[in-house]
């Protein structure tokens, strides 16, 4: 699959390159591309940039997003970067990857995050009360058609998983909805806990230490029987129990471990009753650990529950897929070695998908903090620059007519479009009304309509 070069393309000097999504790895190619001076042209699925910075990231965690806000607003108000929110790329979307692949830019890089649904083949994951830790976050940070969907959570609350969108999870749990209990379920044991120390601190406070000691000394023979020493393991994942931040609940919060969930159990009305987990052990992985199931299941009683064990990347975007991700160049033969980790690669014919690449969470899915996905971008950059050196560049004219091009195939389609001027009228919006009574953060209006109104609709 040969890439489309615009007309009036020649060696030398910049080029006009489209980034697909605004989350953090897409405004760091966007800000390197664009400081190098080539054009750069952002599609985004939501109305605002920023991905999980602006939809992920815990919303009562006001610095780290205002830090962030404020790098991207000054990359997106760049002569030479011109945004449009509220477009999604994908079959049957405002836009198909075709439809890029024809308009002509030099470059597409596709950095739309992790936006499909982890299944881990657990029997009854359909019933009510069983969610996506995904969209349980989108819901408290009130992405548009999550922000109002109702997400009835009961009293007792098991949350699939041991990594920091878990503790993000029962921090909301705990805090906010106070529900009377949240236990964490580790297929693994205590040592192979995933969160970041730091992090547990917003719920520490309410973690039942008299309870993780009874449910360590339950599972010690089995840490003994690979080498792992209880009490120090114990010792150490309370001595992060400091600092703990207060949450005014009486919530108790709890692990369970060597569990993997097998089935949900549901009542007359297919709604959760209870998870039915299964006995493991730990066998030795090289350095790492494998959990191994002991045929011995039990139930586990709860009303609801949040699977946070990852995600995989959106399969209907239209880019070749397989196992959850998106297959790249296997070779990196006659390339920078780098270049391969970033190239779509189409299986069928063996090739590389000229001028496409990947870049964040849409490459690798659920892997790091935001300086990870920066530093991604940063070097997808480096392969996308490299990859240009190669090309023709824009001429004067093609850059305007790539745009005009865009304008009106979205124009054509009825995509109602937000730039920068839609977004500032929308920022001031916001920022006149108060915080809803029971949200967390910065007031957000609740749909995409109510946010188009207060845009200009300018791009
Ligand atoms: C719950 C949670 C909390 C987190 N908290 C922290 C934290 O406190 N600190 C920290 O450092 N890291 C945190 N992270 C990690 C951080 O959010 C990620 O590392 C980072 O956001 C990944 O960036 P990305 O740009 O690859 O993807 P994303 O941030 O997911 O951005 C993807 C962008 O693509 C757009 N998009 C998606 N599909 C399409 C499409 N089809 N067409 C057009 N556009 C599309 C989306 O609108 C979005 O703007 C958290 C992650 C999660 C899940
Ligand atoms: N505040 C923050 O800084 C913050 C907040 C949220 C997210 N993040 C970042 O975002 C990334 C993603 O976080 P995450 O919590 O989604 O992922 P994660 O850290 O990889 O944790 C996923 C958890 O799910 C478990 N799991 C996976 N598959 C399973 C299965 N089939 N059965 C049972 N359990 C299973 C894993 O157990 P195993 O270990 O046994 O596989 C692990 O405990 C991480 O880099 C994280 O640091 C950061």
């Amino acid at each position: 699959m040969g890439f489309a070069m615009g007309e009036g393309m020649s060696r030398q000097g910049s080029h006009l390159v489209i980034v697909v999504g605004a989350g953090p790895a897409g405004m760091s190619v966007a800000n390197i591309m664009s400081k190098a001076g080539h054009e750069v042209v952002i599609l985004n699925r939501d109305i605002k940039f920023g991905g999980l910075a602006e939809y992920g990231i815990f919303p009562s965690k006001l610095k780290l997003r205002g830090g962030l806000r404020k790098q991207y607003w000054e990359i997106i108000e760049r002569p030479n970067v011109h945004y449009f929110g509220n477009v999604t790329v994908g079959q049957s979307k405002a836009l198909s990857v075709e439809d890029l692949r024809a308009l002509g830019a030099s470059a597409v890089i596709f950095a739309t995050g992790a936006q499909g649904t982890k299944t881990i083949g657990v029997e009854g994951d359909s019933a009510m009360g069983v969610y996506h830790a995904k969209d349980v976050v989108y819901h408290f940070n009130r992405l548009p058609s999550f922000g109002d969907r109702p997400f009835e959570m009961g009293k007792h609350v098991a949350v699939i998983g041991v990594g920091d969108v878990m503790v993000d999870i029962a921090h909301w749990l705990t805090r906010y909805k106070q529900v009377e209990r949240v236990t964490a379920i580790a297929r693994r044991g205590p040592l192979e806990r995933k969160y970041n120390p730091k992090e547990i601190r917003a719920v520490c406070h309410n973690i039942d230490q008299e309870a993780l000691r009874e449910e360590c000394a339950r599972i010690r023979p089995r840490l003994e029987a690979v080498g792992q020493d209880a009490d120090k393991i114990l010792k150490e994942m309370t001595e992060d129990f400091t600092k703990c931040e207060a949450t005014g609940s009486s919530t108790k919060m709890g692990f369970r471990f060597l569990a993997s969930p097998r089935r949900v159990l549901t009542d007359a009305h297919n709604r959760v009753r209870a998870l039915e987990v299964e006995e493991t052990k730990l066998e030795p992985k090289g350095q790492d650990t494998a959990a191994v199931g002991l045929k011995q299941y039990y139930e586990f009683p709860c009303d609801s529950v949040v699977f946070a064990v990852g995600d995989r990347v959106d399969d209907t975007l239209g880019l070749p897929y397989k196992n959850g991700i998106f297959v790249t160049n296997p070779s990196s033969s006659g390339n920078d070695p780098d270049d391969a980790l970033f190239q779509t690669f189409d299986e069928a014919s063996g090739k590389v998908i000229e001028g496409i690449f990947l870049t964040g969470w849409a490459r690798k899915a659920s892997e790091g903090l935001v300086g990870i996905a920066k530093r991604d971008g940063e070097w997808c950059a480096e392969v996308v620059t490299r990859y240009l050196d190669t090309r023709a560049s824009a001429e004067r004219g093609a850059v305007e007519g790539v745009l005009r091009r865009l304008r009106d195939l979205l124009k054509e389609r009825h995509v109602q479009t937000v730039g920068v001027e839609g977004l500032r009228s929308l920022e001031l919006a916001e920022k006149a009304c108060t915080a809803t009574q029971g949200s967390i953060g910065e007031f957000k209006f609740a749909t995409n309509q109510d946010m188009l109104q207060h845009t200009l609709q300018k791009t």
